[in-house]
């Protein structure tokens, strides 16, 4: 995409709905692509066909969103690249890792290992690819304030590697809501740009955790479709962030570990059936004895159902 062009270039863009829309969040050609009309006209004070316009002249500034021959999406696919988890049996349950251009999602009770599993893979994304890395950096939206760069400190020096360093390529930002939590992702987009022709260009994206905002702030039936469109629309955004910078997305989810609902299955995730549908990777975490813990692949379409277990040990994610 051409880096020179701004909001105001695009066709119907003058500079008051420029402002209007870089208040809003839309301030990269990115975050507009992706926008729905409906959104942008209301941040904007625009009408909709406008609105359209505008979304179709910057998916084109920025090459996403439209038709794309097979030899493309062939020669994209071919770039897809594992990421190591630090556990080989969960690295073969992933058939090789965590993927790029893909969601991968791990789903589970409170204290069942997503939060590790985010850390670690913060830091293995930055190692080369000869030992399981992709060689890049990592971005990580945190939603329940439980990054600990402690920790990452931990995991890095176990592997032999300077931490000052590594923790200098984790991006970290806090997500105070879900809208905020959705602002993050176009700030995510202007991050990985700056980066892409960088010596540690982002390859991995976590949410950490996708559900928690979405489930605190829509309560009540009533709003459940509002909350699985907008989970939806995030989806969506964050996958062709994957698709687009060829990195690793990895959300978390809690469940509930007890049965304590009266209908459906209390460790189903919440998102349900839209999530189902968008990861391409879902990993039910559950804790087993002491630092073990065993991952279940569920409904992937490309890979046989199984199980592994791993550990989380004080050096990080292990066998
Ligand atoms: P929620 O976010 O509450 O839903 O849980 P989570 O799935 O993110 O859990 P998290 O990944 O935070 O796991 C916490 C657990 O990891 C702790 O209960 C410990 O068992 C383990 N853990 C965390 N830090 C260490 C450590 O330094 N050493 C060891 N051995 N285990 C650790
Ligand atoms: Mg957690």
């Amino acid at each position: 995409m051409d880096k020179n062009i701004s909001l105001e270039d695009l066709p119907g863009v003058g500079s008051t709905t420029a402002e209007k829309l870089t208040e809003a969040g839309f301030s990269s050609i990115e975050a507009i692509a992706v926008a729905s009309p409906a959104d942008l006209a209301s941040a904007a004070e625009i009408g909709e066909s406008t609105a359209t316009k505008i979304i179709s002249a910057a998916r084109q500034a920025a090459e996403v969103g439209g038709f794309e021959t097979g030899d493309v999406v062939l020669e994209r696919r071919k770039q897809v690249g594992k990421l190591t988890t630090g556990s080989v049996a969960l690295n073969e349950l992933l058939g090789g890792g965590v993927e790029t251009q893909a969601i991968t999602e791990f789903y589970g009770a409170f204290g069942s290992g997503k939060t590790q599993a985010a850390h670690q893979l913060a830091v293995n994304v930055q190692v080369p690819k000869k030992d399981g890395g992709l060689g890049g950096s990592a971005v990580i939206i945190d939603t329940e304030n439980t990054f600990r760069p402690e920790r990452i400190k931990q995991m890095a020096e176990a592997l032999g590697l300077n931490h000052e360093e590594i923790l200098k390529n984790i991006h970290v930002a806090r997500a105070y809501n879900s809208n905020h939590q959705m602002l993050l992702v176009d700030r995510a987009f202007e991050l990985a740009e700056k980066l892409k022709d960088s010596k540690k260009p982002v390859r991995l994206i976590i949410v950490d955790s996708l559900t928690a905002h979405f489930r605190a702030e829509y309560v009540g039936r009533g709003t459940l479709a509002d909350r699985q469109q907008k989970l939806n629309r995030y989806l969506h955004d964050i996958m062709r962030f994957g698709d687009l910078y060829n990195a690793a997305v990895v959300v978390t989810n809690q469940v509930m570990s007890k049965p304590d609902a009266f209908f459906g299955d209390p460790t189903r995730p919440i998102g349900g059936h839209i999530l189902g549908h968008t990861a391409t990777f879902r990993i039910y975490l559950r804790k087993s004895k002491g630092e073990k813990r065993i991952a279940r692949l569920v409904d992937s379409p490309s890979l046989p159902e199984g199980e592994a277990v791993f550990s989380v040990t004080t050096e990080g994610v292990r066998d």
